[in-house]
Order: C-alpha cells, then sequence, then structure tokens
C-alpha cells in the first residue's frame, strides 16, 4: 500500500477548498490524508466542513496574539502534535513570519486568486478587471517568505467576459481553484513536483514559468 502524506489544512474562512480536498479524497483521487485543519478565526465556516467530515480541528484565534511571530509559534505548537509532511494553505489570511515558512521550509503550498506574478495582494479579481486584462485566474505556489512570491507550479487561466462584475469573476475563478489546488498537490506528494533550491522542479526540470491549463 502506498504510503498517504499526513497533511495539515490551515484556513480562515468559507473553506470551499478545503471542501474540495475533502471531495478529491473521498472519491480517493488523492494521495494525502487531512490530519488537522487549523483556524485563525473560530467563525470560520471551513472548521464546520471539516467536523463533519469526521477531521479535527484547531482554533488559535489570531486577534489573541500581540505580534506576528508569538501567533506562528503558538501555530507551530500546535501543528507539531501532528508532524504535517505537507502544509496546505486555503484562504489562510495570514502573512507567515520567516520563523514559520522556515520550520515547513519547501512543505507549504498556496493558492492565490491570479496570474502571480500579476496582482499578489487583495482584491484580485476587480484589480484585473480595472487593468481591462484578457486573462485571470488562479496560481498554486510553493510559500517562501516573499508573500506571494513562492515558486509557482501551476496555473489556471480563464478570459474574463465583457462586463463581468468581481464577485462573478471570483466565483469562476474559485471553481476552477477547486480543480488546480487538488492536483497540483497531488503532483507534489507523488514527487512530480518538488521545491529544491528556491526553484519548483517538474519531473526533475526546474519549472521557471508553472504549467497552465486554460479553461
Ligand atoms: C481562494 O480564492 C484562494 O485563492 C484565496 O483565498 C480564497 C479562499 O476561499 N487564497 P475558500 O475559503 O477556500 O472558499
Amino acid at each position: 500500500m502506498i504510503k498517504k502524506c499526513k497533511t495539515a489544512i490551515l484556513i480562515s474562512g468559507s473553506g470551499t477548498n478545503l471542501q474540495a480536498f475533502i471531495n478529491a479524497i473521498e472519491e480517493n483521487n488523492l494521495n494525502l490524508y487531512i490530519a488537522i485543519v487549523l483556524s485563525n478565526d473560530n467563525n470560520a465556516y471551513g472548521l464546520e466542513r471539516a467536523k463533519s467530515a469526521g477531521i479535527k480541528t484547531v482554533c488559535v484565534e489570531s486577534s489573541k496574539f500581540k505580534n506576528r511571530e508569538s501567533f506562528d509559534r503558538a501555530v507551530i505548537k500546535e501543528l507539531e502534535d501532528y508532524k504535517p509532511e505537507l502544509l496546505i494553505l486555503a484562504g489562510f489570511m495570514r502573512i507567515l513570519s520567516p520563523i514559520f515558512v522556515r520550520k515547513y521550509s519547501g512543505k507549504i503550498l498556496n493558492i492565490h486568486p491570479s496570474l502571480l506574478p500579476k496582482y499578489p495582494g487583495l482584491d484580485t479579481h476587480q484589480r484585473a478587471i480595472e487593468a481591462k486584462e484578457k486573462w485571470h485566474g488562479s496560481t498554486v505556489h510553493f510559500v517562501t517568505a516573499d508573500l506571494d512570491r513562492g515558486p509557482r507550479i501551476l496555473q489556471g487561466r480563464i478570459t474574463i467576459n465583457p462586463n463581468e462584475t468581481p464577485y462573478e469573476l471570483k466565483k469562476r475563478v474559485q471553481k476552477i481553484e477547486h480543480y488546480i489546488y487538488p492536483l497540483a498537490a497531488k503532483w507534489v506528494t507523488s514527487g512530480k513536483a518538488v521545491f529544491k533550491n528556491g526553484e519548483c522542479w517538474i519531473d526533475g526540470k526546474i519549472s521557471k514559468d508553472p504549467l497552465q491549463i486554460i479553461f
């Protein structure tokens, strides 16, 4: 039997990406299991999704910490009970300190709702519409201490529809995220995608540009 990768998923909100992982696991489509779901917000609906799926949850309320490092140390302490081999950030609205990133170097994935390097940060859908971009989408990348700049693994691309609102665009982007995030995680757990010397390697070759799927 193939050993499954012990994974922690970190959330702050609704958790539709977490749900995509839960569904993919139920469909036997992933070589990982979710040992723990951690939220920095007790009201995150994703915690309910995890509980419904019988997954352990823990909340480390970020509002109770006086600075980023003390919060990150508390998160590390919780996670260390599980010794995760992979960390999946799924709408985790916290900037991670270098202490955290070093601790799990090469083992943290994030999904960002833009075609990185375009539009790091917030309000990506609105900014892409305002800039009259033709293309938009989402990027799965390894996390480094450089916010939204870690080596990119996979992008899902869509064209922006005429007169589309940021909300409509966000909904369409989320749909593709639910496909590309579990797929990229599968590449990582199978060793197809690897973080090495600060770069993403795919099938043994440095991958300067992410693989792309057009939807
Ligand atoms: C996603 O759009 C993801 O790109 C961003 O945060 C959002 C999380 O949504 N990092 P959800 O909580 O998974 O529904």
